[in-house]
């Protein structure tokens, strides 16, 4: 089944917190300055993220903060992903270890190793009953309340315009058939601390992207997925500032990959929130269930990502399960190649554009070559464009959107960028005669324009 795209309201994707778009345009902008670092424009089709970023999709991991000293870590987290999960960084043990005083030390490290690079980050997590501070577990009541909404604000405040999306609430419901919300001192403080959380964060960073992030959320029959999709519809419809729930999808014996994950992704984005695998990782590795999971991901409009939670199996929480992709050796497994294969052949939503760019390819004058520009994929909030060159196996292309449209990504090509930032100089690369990008359209669907082609 392919999802249809599905838009709540005709108002801006993020809803009034519009600015949202620009600042992931403003973070992809960067990316694409430091395109050398990009994996998704370095090499196409053979990285996670590259492969991702054709799709207008993210593919990011899990990272310690510890790690980053650790070469082979760090060479396989700069070339294969473009986006960046802090394990445990940002929590609120890390974070606010003594009450009133905030340490973000581990954190930044993390997000000035993921930006450096054009990889964004999510920020997980500002409120979540576990890994709380041995000050916030003893409090309750109206304080507890005043000292949750107090550290989303300040976390969200200093993050504020290097985090695209926020696990704003973690793992606030009961396992089990209840459907119940589960029991904890910030549960205790009124049933309203997940919407009073969300409010907090939005005040203190409009622009991120809020998520709610949960476990065992994954099976579309299970009472806790139906809970969480239940707050979800009714925060739409009371406008609480939710804009993406996060799908863990530590997936195990005990707590299988099930094939309707795909109902359950599109179930969700058809309230109108995004939907990201945020912590995915699979007992054993079987390359045909992380391949499911990424087309399922691939099918649904709105789904923006996948951020596997760790790099090599010895990173994992669950080293013994040897979940991930990459061995304790940093060799790929069969999985990764599974993955990259989805990535690269899988499903695209079959979104009828509804207002696509319809005018004819554009062929500029100038040089000794020709540049067409045809339409790609189309989703709720940006397009892929395609450039073919002919007459020149070396070239310059150059290429024009319309402010607020931000290029978010670029594959196949060496861009560089005029100091508006809507006018890209693309460079051929040795990566063939056709570069692609990603627009983020901001409310502007008008077509990109090739200005010029110089054979160089
Ligand atoms: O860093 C200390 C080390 O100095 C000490 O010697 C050692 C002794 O136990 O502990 C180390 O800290 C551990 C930390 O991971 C870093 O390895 C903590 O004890 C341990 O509790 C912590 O576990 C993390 C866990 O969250 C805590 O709940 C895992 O790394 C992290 O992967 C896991 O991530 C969670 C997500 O946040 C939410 N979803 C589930 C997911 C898996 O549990």
């Amino acid at each position: 089944m392919i999802e249809r795209c599905q838009e709540d309201t005709p108002r801006p994707r993020f809803g009034p917190r519009a600015r949202t778009a620009v600042v992931l345009a403003a973070a992809a902008l960067l990316a694409a300055t430091s395109a050398a670092f990009l994996p998704g424009t370095a090499s196409a089709g053979t990285t996670l993220g590259a492969s991702a970023a054709e799709k207008g999709r993210y593919f990011g991991t899990a990272v310690a903060a510890n790690k980053l000293s650790d070469s082979a870590y760090t060479t396989i987290l700069n070339r294969e992903f473009n986006s960046v999960t802090p394990e445990n960084e940002m929590k609120i043990d890390a974070t606010e270890p003594q009450q009133g005083r905030f340490s973000y030390g581990a954190a930044d490290q993390i997000v000035s190793h993921a930006r450096s690079r054009g990889m964004s980050v999510r920020g997980h997590t500002l409120a979540w009953h576990s890994q709380q501070p041995g000050w916030m577990q003893s409090m309750s009541g109206s304080a507890l309340r005043q000292a949750m909404l107090n550290h989303v604000t300040q976390v969200a405040t200093h993050f504020r315009g290097q985090v695209v999306a926020w696990d704003v609430v973690n793992e606030a419901f009961a396992d089990g058939s209840s459907g119940a919300r589960r029991d904890s001192n910030l549960q205790r403080t009124g049933n309203d601390w997940i919407e009073a959380a969300f409010r907090a964060a939005d005040a203190a960073d409009p622009n991120a992207k809020l998520c709610y992030n949960d476990y065992n959320t994954d099976n579309w029959t299970h009472a806790k997925t139906q809970a969480v999709y239940n707050m979800v519809r009714d925060f739409k419809s009371r406008g609480v500032p939710i804009d993406c729930v996060g799908f863990q999808s530590h997936f195990n014996n005990d707590s299988p990959y099930n094939s309707n994950y795909r109902t359950t992704l599109s179930s969700f984005a058809a309230l109108g929130v995004d939907v990201q695998v945020t912590e995915l990782d699979i007992q054993g590795a079987p390359a045909n269930t992380y391949r499911a999971v990424v087309e399922d991901c691939l099918a649904v409009a709105r789904c923006n990502g996948v951020t596997v939670w760790g790099i090599r199996d010895s990173d994992s929480w669950r080293a013994s399960q040897t979940p991930l992709l990459f061995n304790n050796s940093g060799q790929k497994k069969a999985a990764y190649d599974a993955v990259l294969a989805a990535l690269n052949n899988g499903t695209t939503p079959t979104d009828p554009p509804t207002n696509p760019p319809t005018t004819p390819p554009t062929n500029p004058p100038g040089g000794s070559c020709t540049a067409t520009l045809q339409d790609g994929t189309r989703w709720g909030d940006r397009f892929n464009s395609t450039v073919t060159v002919s007459g020149a196996s070396s070239w310059t292309v150059v290429v024009a959107v319309t402010s607020p449209q931000k290029i978010s990504s670029t594959w196949n090509g060496s861009p560089t960028w005029d100091s508006s930032g809507n006018v890209m100089t693309m460079r051929s690369n040795g990566s063939g005669n056709s570069f692609g990008f990603t627009t983020m359209a901001n409310g502007n669907w008008n077509r990109p324009v090739v200005q010029s082609c110089t054979a160089s």
